[in-house]
């Protein structure tokens, strides 16, 4: 199978953990892409009604083209699961995210979430983290100071650009710094230096956060508790 075909087959899985009336945060990027696409045809084929929290200005509108009631993150009173993708998924269930430049919504989306589930192709499964570049949100201002501070640390930062040369930016109009910081032993130790330096908005490192991963592997998803 290739990749885009284990893709869709998690999140076509994941649907099935969706019930009529919950409210799901709904991820971003490549893999939740199918997921939203296999909700979209639960709710025109079933007419179930779900509540969707999206983590980014994408996803919200894929979710709204395919008739999903979209809320913001502030508008509803609970979310009952949010399902996302992962750029890399530790053997003790630990991840980074970010890959989409969206990890700060995701990350208040999830910690705001009664469950968590990532969906991911088994490619993104790793003994440890550390080869898929940790991704920074940062602000602007200053963002050349705070990048050679991370430079100094041993931290191998990037700055995240287009095709034409301009920084990426987040939905909230921040630039990303891309960290090739190799296997990352103390994934908590990282993540809170990295969240007290000034001019970081979030990091990639989600930590003690997920509840059930599923992975797709040839020959069907594996559906895993954390
Ligand atoms: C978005 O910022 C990311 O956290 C994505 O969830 C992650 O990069 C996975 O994306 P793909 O499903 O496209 O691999």
């Amino acid at each position: 199978m290739t990749q885009d075909e284990l893709k869709e087959l998690v999140g076509k899985e994941a649907v099935k953990f969706i019930d009529d009336g919950m409210v799901v945060g709904l991820g971003t990027g490549s893999t939740v892409k199918f997921m939203v696409d296999a909700l979209g045809e639960r709710v025109k084929n079933e007419g179930i009604k779900i509540t969707g929290v999206p983590t980014s200005d994408r996803t919200a509108k894929q979710a709204r083209s395919l008739g999903i009631t979209v809320k913001g993150v502030d508008e509803v009173d609970h979310i009952d699961l949010t399902i996302d993708g992962a750029d890399e998924i530790s053997s003790d269930f630990q991840g980074i995210k970010g890959g989409g430049a969206a990890h700060l919504f995701e990350k208040i989306v999830a910690i705001n979430s009664s469950k968590v589930m990532w969906i991911v192709d088994e490619s993104k499964m790793v003994d440890s983290l550390g080869k898929f570049p940790l991704p920074l949100e940062v602000i602007p201002y200053g963002s050349g100071q705070l990048f050679k501070k991370l430079e100094a640390k041993g931290l191998h930062p990037e700055f995240r650009m287009t095709k034409d040369g301009n920084n990426v930016l987040t939905d909230s109009k921040n630039y990303v710094i891309d960290l090739h910081t190799g296997k990352i032993d103390n994934p908590h130790e990282l993540a809170d230096y990295l969240i007290q330096q000034v001019g970081v908005v979030e990091q990639g490192l989600f930590l003690d956060m997920v509840n059930t991963v599923i992975v797709g592997r040839s020959n069907g998803p594996e559906v895993l508790q954390a």
